[in-house]
């Protein structure tokens, strides 16, 4: 029997559907659920822009932060070149990782998980996920086998595949 869940989410739609099983299994079994996400600085636009809702995430953003923008953007394309002051850019990045850890809370609640909890990591993102899951205390990580990347070829993208190396605990990979 799982003790604790965790989830961990890019915001992609591999990783919402890995929310949603992982949110099921909780549920059934009564167990808490921890939503893991490493904030994506270091990803290329066009794959940040494959972001789930992507363009609703940027004008929500928009709306909550006193960042002076000029227009809102047309997509994080533009949220990301041109001549953006990067602290801004690191408050955005920041800012959409807290909403997809809070909208997968909100799916996660929705189906019945009665304690949910939500982190952000900075860093290498297998690494990250592997200690948060061991900070939130879970015996069972749940992931995509694909996140935002576009090597179609490869079975399991590069997170995916350290993660399942790395874990100690039970893995389970949506794909
Ligand atoms: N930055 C991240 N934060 C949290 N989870 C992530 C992150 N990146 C990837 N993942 C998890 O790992 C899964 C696989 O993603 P990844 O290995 O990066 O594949 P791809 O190469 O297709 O992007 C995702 O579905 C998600 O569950
Ligand atoms: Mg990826």
């Amino acid at each position: 029997m799982n003790k604790h869940i965790f989830v961990a989410t890019d915001g992609s739609d591999t990783a919402m559907r890995a929310v949603d099983l992982a949110a099921e299994i909780a549920a059934a079994f009564d167990v808490p659920l921890t939503i893991g996400h490493v904030l994506q600085h270091g990803k290329p636009v066009d794959e940040l822009s494959r972001m789930a809702e992507v363009e609703h995430l940027v004008e929500h953003v928009h709306k909550k932060s006193d960042i002076q923008w000029d227009n809102i953007p047309g997509g994080m394309g533009d949220l990301f070149v041109g001549h953006r002051p990067s602290q801004d850019v690191v408050r955005i990045v920041t800012m959409i990782g807290d909403e997809i850890v809070s909208r997968a809370s909100d799916r996660a609640k929705e189906l019945g998980v009665k304690t949910v909890d939500t982190t952000t990591g900075d860093g290498d993102y297998a690494d990250e996920i592997l200690d948060m899951a061991e900070r939130a205390g879970a015996d069972m990580i749940v992931l995509g086998n694909r996140g935002l990347g576009r090597l179609r070829r490869a079975l399991l993208g590069s997170v995916s595949q350290k993660v399942n190396q790395n874990a100690e605990c039970t893995v389970v990979t949506v794909r």
